[in-house]
């Protein structure tokens, strides 16, 4: 079995949180936009929701092969909106919660020389991106005068 730095324990786990309350967050808004009558919307809200999932098996296993158990205890409750930017201004915001993280843990484990975690958390770190980057892409495609905001945060 492999060993962790503490701080490195802790950004599992924290990650975990974070990935599980985007699985919330995602389903819910795909039940709701398909109560709003928009399937293709919501079909595309439940793939995120799987991938989102995925990275949360990604992270329960890596804890696992450190002998940890996972305990995700800061689930957040969802956020909503009234009409499909509006959520996707919402998901935007997670994203970027998720970027931080996974920037900042990343870092983290280069300080300390934990290549391992490094890669891990640098792997999760990318995709985030490249999904944060599909969501101002969508948000912008439907509200070309949002776009402005959604740049102004990166
Ligand atoms: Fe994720
Ligand atoms: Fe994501």
């Amino acid at each position: 079995m492999t060993s962790a730095h503490p701080r490195v324990l802790a950004a599992l786990g924290q990650a975990l949180s974070l990935e599980l309350t985007a699985v919330q967050q995602y389903l819910t808004h795909a039940s709701l936009l398909e109560a709003w009558g928009d399937q293709s919307s919501s079909d595309r809200f439940r793939r995120e929701t799987v991938e989102e999932m995925q990275h949360s098996e990604r992270i329960v296993k890596r804890m696992i092969a450190l002998g940890v158990a996972p305990a995700a205890s800061q689930l957040r409750s969802v956020s909503t909106a009234t009409d499909l930017p509006g959520l996707l201004e919402l998901n935007s915001l997670l994203e970027d919660q998720l970027i931080v993280h996974y920037a900042e843990a990343a870092r983290f484990c280069r300080l300390i020389g934990d290549s391992t975690h490094a890669e891990f958390f640098q792997a999760l770190l990318e995709e985030e991106q490249h999904h944060s980057g599909d969501i101002a892409r969508w948000l912008s495609e439907l509200s070309p005068h949002l776009q402005l905001q959604v740049r102004a945060r990166f």
